[in-house]
């Protein structure tokens, strides 16, 4: 056995709430629509807070609702201190947090500090004042009659950098640009501003006094550029795989994270804003989504002054192979430990394909960007047992869990959605090449034989629901013993009472190379990734298994079947 133990022990958030967290993301305009109008809202959350009780889930994540123009779904901001009229009010938010409290369950936001809308007071002033104005500096504007100042790609396609529309016939006023990392209308913060950074401490400081348990940080890894904004050496196919990519093909990984992103500067954002935190409640969460390599410069982000924990997009990333998985076990674990954090696990999110379809295709050629209905498609039972089996062994490790909507109920991609109703702006912006991700955004069932779905009374949807969605509602599935949802309450129950979300593993050898098998504490957690059934020499009692039928009961040999994960209490 080899095993994987913390390096260091001595931190003073120790015992915080969020290090075995499992924590649900709700993308609010998907979750439960109150009012009809096509959209979810928060009167919609609060009216479903009995199916996440239920669920067991510690927290909730919730995906921007503050005010916004919503071309890249609510991550474009114009106010951060308001809940947009769509989603409801300050006050619906106050009720959402109380009924989430009521059931324990805490409250986390996301905080969008690379960018703003266009809309933003801020921007328009910048656009309004011209050049060389205080307004501007808030931003990144730059002067260059040639061109775009530098070889930037958007993440959504296209150029990093938009031309400015003269205010006068003045020559001083032609030939600005302003940066933005993602879509036009999201202009990227000037950091190196003080009022940039106070703006964003009174944010942290405005929700958390409301309530707010913890914040999800949006590209984290974005915040500071490298000083005189240097050509990217890969310039716009740095985002190949992403979003502009039209043959299927991403560009080789390389460990430098490009000039817009993991520049040493944004340490002392992090390390300011656990100050301000502290200051309010030693023990609120901010946990980061940064895509960087490798995994030892993730692990810089959750020092003990800085941020709490960081999406393991790697794990997220990995092949539904046992040896991909278990190097990304190891490396990821191994790099948190070095400081003393815990790893997290997730396997979708509103950005990502839902992993029930991920895995529906062949090991290795998993799709990372949207799916169209003349792309191959796929393999959607094969897909859904590999997605229960990969979530019932991520439930089984150490650390915290995050989780997406709707993947409790084995929620598949949208894969044959009509081009004509996507939404995402990584498609607008490539001319249609880049599916984006509406797929995995699709408004969820409730109930069954209802308008929506159940999502909301009149029918109307933002996205279109697929045939036969209503079969994945919790309604189609309460009594089941044997559905998606009854494994999810399940698992997540036991890991809590087997506190498997603190242990610590160690790997069992010998087995065949198609198995994952750890221990956690009393608990041995066991997944064939392989197409074969399997006999296997490990003894113990049947706690939680990933597929229908018989659950076993106490054995000295384990027989699990191809593509199943089972947990086991051991003897
Ligand atoms: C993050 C969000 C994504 C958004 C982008 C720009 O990656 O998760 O949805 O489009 O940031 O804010």
């Amino acid at each position: 056995m080899t095993s994987l133990a913390p390096v260091v022990t001595a931190r003073n958030d120790q015992e915080a709430w969020w290090r075995d967290a499992v924590i649900y993301q709700i993308y609010p305009r998907s979750f439960a629509d109150s009012d009809g109008d096509g959209l979810g809202d928060l009167p919609g959350i609060t009216s479903h807070m009995d199916h996440l009780a239920a669920l067991g889930v510690d927290a909730i994540w919730l995906s921007p609702f503050y005010p916004s123009p919503q071309v890249d779904a609510g991550y474009d901001v114009a106010d951060y201190f308001d809940v947009a009229p769509e989603y409801g009010t300050l006050a619906d938010f106050d009720v959402m947090v109380a009924a989430a409290r009521a059931v324990g369950i805490r409250v986390v936001v996301d905080v969008v500090p690379n960018h703003s809308s266009d809309q933003h007071a801020w921007f328009r002033a910048a656009l309004a004042a011209g050049p060389g104005s205080p307004e501007r500096d808030r931003y990144i504007f730059r002067h260059n009659p040639d061109g775009p100042p530098n070889n930037w790609g958007s993440l959504f396609g296209g150029s990093a950098w938009t031309r400015v529309e003269p205010l006068t016939g003045r020559p001083e006023d032609r030939d600005w640009w302003y940066l933005h990392l993602f879509a036009a209308e999201q202009p990227d913060f000037n950091w190196d501003h003080p009022e940039v950074r106070e703006m964003f401490r009174d944010f942290l400081r405005f929700w958390a006094t409301r309530g707010v348990d913890g914040f999800r940080v949006d590209v984290a890894h974005g915040l500071v550029k490298a000083p005189g904004l240097p050509d990217d050496a890969l310039g716009a196919d740095r985002w190949r795989g992403f979003a502009v990519d039209e043959d299927g093909a991403s560009v080789p990984k390389t460990a430098d994270n490009g000039p817009m992103f993991d520049q040493p500067g944004v340490h002392e954002i992090y390390r300011d804003w656990r100050r301000v935190l502290s200051a309010i409640r030693p023990d609120i969460l901010l946990v980061a989504e940064a895509w960087v390599d490798p995994p030892e410069h993730m692990a810089r982000y959750v020092r003990e002054d800085e941020m709490s924990q960081a999406f393991n997009f790697d794990y997220l990333k990995s092949a539904w192979r046992a040896a991909d998985l278990r190097q990304v076990i190891d490396t990821s674990m191994e790099a948190n430990a070095a400081v003393g954090a815990p790893t997290t696990w997730v396997l979708s999110n509103h950005d990502v394909v839902r992993h029930a379809t991920r895995f529906g295709y062949p090991p290795g050629s998993e799709p990372d960007g949207g799916i169209g209905a003349e792309d191959p498609q796929p393999d959607a039972a094969l897909g859904l047992r590999r997605a229960r089996a990969a979530t019932l062994f991520a439930l089984g490790l150490p650390g915290g869990m995050y989780m997406f909507q709707g993947e409790e109920l084995g929620l598949p991609e949208h894969t044959t959605m009509d081009d004509s109703a996507r939404q995402d702006p990584a498609w607008l912006r490539t001319d249609k090449q880049t599916r984006g991700r509406d797929g995995c955004r699709v408004p969820l069932p409730w109930a069954v034989d209802a308008p929506a779905c159940g999502f909301n009374t009149t029918g109307l949807s933002w996205l279109p629901q697929p045939e036969g969605w209503d079969g994945y509602a919790p309604a189609a599935q309460e009594t089941d013993p044997d559905s998606t949802l009854a494994m999810y309450r399940r698992a997540i129950a036991t890991r809590r009472e087997w506190r498997l979300g603190r242990g610590e593993i160690q790997w069992l050898e010998g087995l065949p190379g198609q198995v994952l098998a750890v221990r956690n504490g009393e608990v041995i957690v066991v997944t064939n990734t392989g197409d074969e059934e399997l006999q296997l020499p490990l003894a113990g009692t049947v706690l939680v298994q990933s597929w229908n039928g018989e659950m076993g009961d106490r054995a000295d040999t384990v027989v699990v079947p191809a593509n199943a994960t089972v947990w086991l209490a051991a003897s």
